[in-house]
C-alpha cells in the first residue's frame, strides 16, 4: 500500500501556493480542495492544518469536509484505476474468481494502491454492461467477458505488473 507516502516539501509548497489564492475565503474550500488533488493527485493530510490556517476553518471542518465528498482522496491513487464489478451478473459468471486474480495479480486487496502508484484497486456494483459480465475497468476501458486467462494480458497494456 502507498499510505506511508508523505508529502515532499515541494508538495507543500505548491499547496501553500493554492491556498494563497483562497486566503480568508471560507467559501473556497472545496475549489481549493480539487485544485490541490488535480495538482499532486491526492490530498495529503500534512495540508490539512495549512489549509485552515489559510481560510479561517478548524482543521476538523476540513477534514470533515474531505471525508464527507467521496471524491477526496487522503492516500495517492495509482496511475490507473482498476475496477472489478462485483454485481449480480458478473458474480454469477465468476466476478469473484476475477477479483481474486486481479489482488494476486497486482498483490493488493481492495481500496489499495500498489506501492510504485502503478494501480489502484477498486470493486464497483455495476458499469451497466451485463451481457458482457464478468468484466473489469481499468480507467475508461472496460474488458469483458473476463476468465482467468485474460487477467494478466488486461495489465499487459499498462505496463509495471
Ligand atoms: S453486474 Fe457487472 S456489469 Fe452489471
Amino acid at each position: 500500500m502507498a499510505e506511508a507516502k508523505r508529502a515532499t516539501k515541494a508538495d507543500l509548497k505548491r499547496v501553500d501556493n493554492i491556498i494563497a489564492d483562497y486566503r480568508r475565503q471560507r467559501w473556497g474550500l472545496i475549489p481549493l480542495l480539487h485544485e490541490i488533488q488535480g495538482i499532486l493527485g491526492y490530498i495529503p493530510p500534512e495540508a490539512i492544518p495549512r489549509i485552515a490556517r489559510g481560510l479561517g476553518l478548524f482543521p476538523s471542518q476540513v477534514q470533515g469536509v474531505i471525508s464527507f465528498y467521496t471524491q477526496f482522496y487522503t492516500t495517492p491513487r495509482g496511475r490507473n484505476i482498476v475496477r472489478v464489478c462485483r454485481g449480480t451478473a458478473c458474480h454469477v459468471r465468476g466476478g469473484k474468481t476475477i477479483l481474486k486474480l486481479v489482488k494476486q495479480h497486482l498483490g493488493i486487496e481492495e481500496g489499495e494502491t500498489t506501492p510504485d502508484l502503478g494501480y489502484t484497486l477498486e470493486t464497483v456494483a455495476c458499469i451497466g454492461c451485463c451481457a458482457l459480465a464478468p468484466n473489469v475497468v481499468v480507467n475508461s476501458n472496460i474488458y469483458g467477458h473476463m476468465n482467468p486467462k485474460k487477467v494478466a494480458s488486461v495489465f499487459g497494456h499498462y505496463g509495471g505488473k
